[in-house]
């Protein structure tokens, strides 16, 4: 099957990044990784990557002080030297200027942790629990100039159990997103490339 190049962006243990390697990795799967790429040379998921045989890049962002855009710059030659048509931010902790947001436009695709446009940002769990939520989830979405606003593509829900704590909840959730992003890449993937704002080819 013809697989569409897909770059995975990470900052952390990269466990969104291992289900979309294991996806991948089924023959019928619509993606393949073409390159994990980091801001954070001590990510534990290029390590992971490594073993899984991928190619990997850090970037570290530290080497631009005061020039978000000059690391963006350096990723977006990265992902394009690499052939990349789509970018999966999973656990990517850098905000994101208009500049990479822009080059991506339609081809970047975003994991969090909440039941957008609920809690975008961070601690979405304890968000969650101290508004009484009863459902709290996760979401695929793309990726706009504004922080987790980017329409959504797809959601998954968890209940919300009396006992829990942010940490109970967010393994629960974290369940979820492990299923969530393939699935949602891959249906993506199947419709992307026919919308008439599709800029990129989706396969070599
Ligand atoms: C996940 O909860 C994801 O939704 C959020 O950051 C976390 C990354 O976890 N954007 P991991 O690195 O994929 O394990």
């Amino acid at each position: 099957m013809n697989k569409t190049p897909i770059a995975v962006l990470i900052s952390g243990r990269g466990s969104n990044m291992n289900a979309l390697i294991e996806a991948c990795a089924r023959s019928e799967y619509p993606a393949r990784i073409a390159l994990v790429l980091s801001n954070n040379p001590d990510a534990a998921g290029l390590e992971t990557a490594r073993q899984a045989g991928l190619a990997t890049l850090a970037i570290d962002h530290r080497l631009f002080p005061k020039d978000r855009t000059g690391h963006e710059k350096a990723i977006d030659e990265a992902l394009t030297r690499a052939g990349v048509k789509v970018v999966c931010l999973a656990g990517y902790m850098r905000v994101l200027t208009p500049y990479l947001v822009g080059r991506w436009s339609g081809h970047m695709l975003n994991i969090h942790p909440s039941l957008l446009p609920l809690y975008p940002g961070l601690d979405t769990h304890e968000r969650a629990l101290a508004a009484g939520d009863s459902r709290h989830g996760c979401t695929v979405h793309l990726v706009t100039d504004g922080v987790d606003e980017g329409p959504i593509l797809q959601q998954a829900e968890v209940p919300v159990l009396s006992g829990d704590t942010a940490d109970s909840l967010a393994k629960r959730v974290l369940e979820q997103e492990h299923q969530l992003y393939p699935a949602a890449l891959a249906a993506f993937l199947s419709f992307c490339g026919w919308l008439p704002c599709c800029k990129r080819k989706m396969t070599h």
